[in-house]
């Protein structure tokens, strides 16, 4: 097995691109050489990343011949386009995209919930042939991941019956044009000029836009769609009964998530907390008695996925109200990443092997 790696980065120039490379640097993922891609628009333009100046290059064919890790950060479009290819090529491809995430045959993990199924995966390639799709691995939507987490010791302690989710999400998760936005609109209207809106359908400084994607036939947002969906996926409960209502605020950096759940068991407030301290990736801030609960401003820049307002549902039996926050482009997308290449990472060493 190889000891460091020609590690692809595809929509460097992005919002969470840029957190990719910063994370891959931080953890000190094993890269030999780090190749840069995005728009034409950047061609050539140089990015530092441990002291060297890379230049972004464009996607051509055969770009990703001898590549070993390829993250993908761009656009649905770009991964559909791009992804088979990288994969085809040999690489191990990570793809925050919604493309393949709800392909039969395609991983979409957490690594804290569902990690030990890429072991499982390549585990069984040592008595099979693998296929270039193999290589694919997603990432879920960044609103997803933060909820995924606490779910999870939910519903390995008590059961899940029921979740209702609101959220709160900050507009880097549309992107880097969509933060610009909110900062441009936000002076414009201190200013008293009129707001453009590019990005999203209103302007958003200023206001909650209860439309995150588009709407389907069912009158829901895609990404309520997939919240839904891939909750499921990742759980592992196909049946789980969850309702999703998506809202965009005026915030830059972090989710928030009104969480309500109804649990199959009785449980113990105390041994809720309990548990979700024990949990890796979950950070419980969770003290009204001093005014303590996890907001954006304390998650940004974090790994962590914070927990707090956990409370009895007082108008439902073995109901439970949290509020969940945590950074969009970390452990919503860029560090989940990493965190998938390194458990790839690992599965191989087991194997003694293979990339
Ligand atoms: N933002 C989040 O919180 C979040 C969370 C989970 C998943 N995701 C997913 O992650 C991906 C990236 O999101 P983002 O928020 O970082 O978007 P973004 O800020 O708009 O960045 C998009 C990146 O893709 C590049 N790109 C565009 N067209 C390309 C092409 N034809 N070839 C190569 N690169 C191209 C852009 O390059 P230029 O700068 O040259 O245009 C830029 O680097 C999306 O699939 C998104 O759904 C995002």
């Amino acid at each position: 097995m190889k000891k460091s790696y020609r590690v692809a980065v595809v929509g460097a120039t992005g919002a969470v691109g840029q957190v990719l490379l910063s994370i891959l640097q931080e953890r000190g993922f094993p890269v030999s050489e780090l190749l840069l891609f995005a728009s034409k628009r950047s061609q050539g333009k140089e990015i530092i990343w441990q002291e060297q100046l890379i230049p972004c290059r464009v996607l051509e064919p055969h770009c990703f011949n001898g590549v070993d890790f390829a993250f993908f950060d761009a656009s649905d479009a770009v991964s559909k386009e791009w992804v088979p290819q990288a994969a085809q090529a040999g690489a191990w491809v990570i793809d925050n995209s919604a493309t393949f995430r709800m392909h039969e045959d395609v991983l979409l993990l957490v690594p804290e919930v569902n990690g030990f199924l890429l072991h499982e995966k390549i585990q069984r390639f040592a008595q099979n042939a693998m296929h270039s799709k193999d290589r694919i691995v997603s990432g879920p939507n960044c609103s997803t991941v933060q909820m995924v987490l606490v779910l999870k010791v939910l519903e390995e302690f008590w059961g899940l019956k029921r979740v209702i989710v609101s959220t709160y999400q900050s507009t880097s998760g549309a992107g880097a044009e969509a933060v610009n936005e909110l900062r441009q609109q936000t002076q414009d209207d201190l200013r008293g000029h009129s707001l453009t809106s590019h990005v999203f359908h209103y302007p958003i400084a200023f206001n909650c836009i209860p439309q995150i994607g588009e709407f389907q036939s069912n009158g829901y947002t895609s990404e309520e769609c997939k919240m839904i969906t891939e909750s499921r996926k990742i759980l592992r409960k196909s049946d789980l009964k969850i309702t999703a209502t998506a809202i965009r605020v005026p915030s830059i950096l972090s989710h928030a998530e009104s969480i309500n759940v109804e649990l199959e068991k009785s449980f113990d407030l105390s041994e809720i907390r309990k548990k979700f301290s024990e949990q890796e990736g979950i950070l419980v801030l969770d003290d009204t008695s001093k005014n303590l609960y996890p907001m954006a401003i304390q998650a940004r820049g974090q790994d962590a996925v914070y927990v707090g307002r956990i409370r009895r549902d007082e108008s439902a039996e073995n109901s439970l109200n949290l509020w969940v926050v945590s950074d969009n482009l970390r452990k919503g997308a860029a560090l989940n990443a990493v965190q998938i290449g390194e458990e790839i990472l690992s599965a191989l060493s087991d194997l003694h092997g293979i990339v």
